[in-house]
């Protein structure tokens, strides 16, 4: 099966990463939108135009599916896509259940981050409003991770200072779980372990996005691909080269596809 996978740069590769070593046969197309990342500050109806023409590209390339490895872009725009194309459309939302599940002590705190734009959207007001009975939650935006994330910045001297700055007013012993509510920040994982106590739960979408695309895959009884491979873009371009492709091989044998 062809399956397209869409995120503003370099994010959604935490999510293929997952799906590349659970569903290996097949034919992966990724749409980095690296032109108009980031996407969390920008003005909602311009990110909305960006996703609408990155989704019509992958299904003009033959994508069968779609997975929206993207909290910002699934906030703005999946009902809407789900309602102009047929094929199946996985959107991500940041992970507040299993985050609130995971905390046993309802005296300790749930930390959701995401992009400002992800935490400022109806979507996820109401996923809080219906799951967060106790008044767990607290939202965090870490809009410059995914800046850093692009530009390859993911040094210590560089991200702790600037996690220590964005929590400056939050009590950081008081979370049992942190939500890594957008695609990039596990990229970060390592620097919010050395933040946040060894208790505490780091907790991503990848793997049930990738457990429900597998389930949906079953459901219609997707074929593997004699020839599996992953083709990569950049905003609507393809990539040829080596040189061009070899960021993104970087990032996806960093989380642990060979
Ligand atoms: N990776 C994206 C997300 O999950 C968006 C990052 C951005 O472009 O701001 O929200």
């Amino acid at each position: 099966m062809r399956i397209g996978f869409f995120d503003s740069g370099i994010g959604g590769l935490t999510v293929l990463s997952e799906a590349l070593k659970r569903l290996p046969n097949h034919e992966y197309l990724y749409y980095a939108d690296t032109l108009h990342a980031p996407y969390g500050p920008k003005p909602k109806e311009e990110v909305r135009d960006y996703v609408l023409r990155a989704i019509n590209f992958l299904v003009e390339e033959g994508a069968e599916m779609i997975v929206i490895a993207c909290n910002t872009a699934t906030s703005i725009a999946v009902a809407e896509l789900r309602q102009m194309y047929d094929i199946p459309i996985i959107g991500m939302e940041p992970a507040v259940k299993p985050a609130i599940e995971c905390v046993s002590n309802k005296d300790q705190r749930v930390l959701v981050t995401a992009t400002p734009l992800t935490l400022k959207e109806e979507k996820l007001k109401k996923l809080i409003a219906t799951l967060d009975i106790h008044h767990q939650t607290d939202l965090l935006p870490l809009a410059d991770l995914v800046r850093f994330a692009e530009s390859d910045q993911f040094s210590d001297e560089v991200i702790l200072p600037y996690l220590k700055q964005a929590l400056h007013d939050y009590d950081i012993q008081t979370y049992g779980a942190v939500v890594l509510g957008c695609t990039h920040f596990p990229l970060f994982r390592d620097s919010f372990k050395k933040i946040f106590s060894s208790e505490v739960q780091l907790i991503d979408g990848s793997k049930g996005t990738i457990s429900h695309l597998e389930k949906l895959m079953l459901k219609q009884n997707a074929q593997i691909s004699e020839t599996p491979s992953v083709t990569f873009y950049r905003s609507g371009v393809k990539l040829e080269s080596e040189k061009e492709i070899e960021p993104f091989l970087n990032i996806l044998n960093r989380l642990g596809v060979e």
